[in-house]
């Protein structure tokens, strides 16, 4: 079940929201369904449809800004984005509605409580293959695979990940909460060759 989700939580829990299979579970209110499909269509906006790019064209897959065309945006407001869309030269021909900026906006907005850890995958092989990341925090875990054709598995007993496919050219990402007293974590790409299949991740108390 948890294979293909994606779970976010804001503010200690006190909104939870889901993407992908979980967003199928009905245990949540009307109320949580309605900024989970806010958030989904953010989030496809963001990384696919805005200006038939993506914003994750210029500001990296999740707003990161490792792509050295645009900065990091995770946790801007809608404020700044609506700043943007009507100031940034580069970002004339988005032309997004008043709905999608708002959906995007929620979904910028909602990744500035999860601490990034990205690896890239290439050519059958991890490239970071160790991170470190805070206890206690809520650790967006993001593998992207920058292979044209080929995809592949990602799987950690440890974490929780189970067969989560991560297809060539896209980034995916996994929610995962770092135990309080820390310790290190293996996830292993399934079908990457033996040499480059395995990323540790180090929990550290701060
Ligand atoms: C074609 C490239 C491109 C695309 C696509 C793009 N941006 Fe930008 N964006 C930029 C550049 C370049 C800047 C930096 C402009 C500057 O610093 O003068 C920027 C700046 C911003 C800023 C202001 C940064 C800050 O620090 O406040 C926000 C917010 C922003 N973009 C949001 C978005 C969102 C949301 C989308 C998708 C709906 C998007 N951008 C799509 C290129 C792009």
């Amino acid at each position: 079940m948890a294979a293909l989700a994606t779970l976010v939580v804001i503010a200690g829990g006190a909104l939870t929201l889901s993407w992908g299979v979980l967003a199928m579970q009905d245990t949540s209110t009307p109320a949580d369904s309605a900024e989970t499909a806010l958030l989904n269509q953010g989030r496809l906006i963001f990384e696919e449809t805005a200006g038939g790019v993506g914003c994750a064209s210029c500001h990296g897959h999740f707003a990161l800004g490792d792509r050295g065309i645009a900065p990091n945006i995770r946790g801007a407001s809608e404020e700044r984005i609506r700043n943007a869309l009507n100031t940034v030269q580069n970002m004339d021909f988005l032309n997004l509605v008043d709905e999608e900026i708002r959906a995007v906006a929620a979904f910028v907005g909602g990744l500035g409580a999860l601490v990034p850890a990205k690896t890239v995958i290439q050519r059958a092989a991890v490239q970071t293959t160790e991170l470190t990341v805070p206890a206690g925090k809520e650790i967006q875990l993001i593998f992207e695979n920058i292979d044209r054709t080929r995809d592949y598995t990602i799987n950690s007993e440890a974490i929780g990940i189970e067969a989560l496919l991560v297809p060539a050219r896209k980034a995916v990402d996994y929610v995962w909460t770092a135990p309080e007293d820390g310790g290190t974590f293996t996830v292993t790409c399934a079908n990457c060759s033996e040499a480059g299949a395995q990323l540790t991740i180090t929990v550290t108390q701060e």
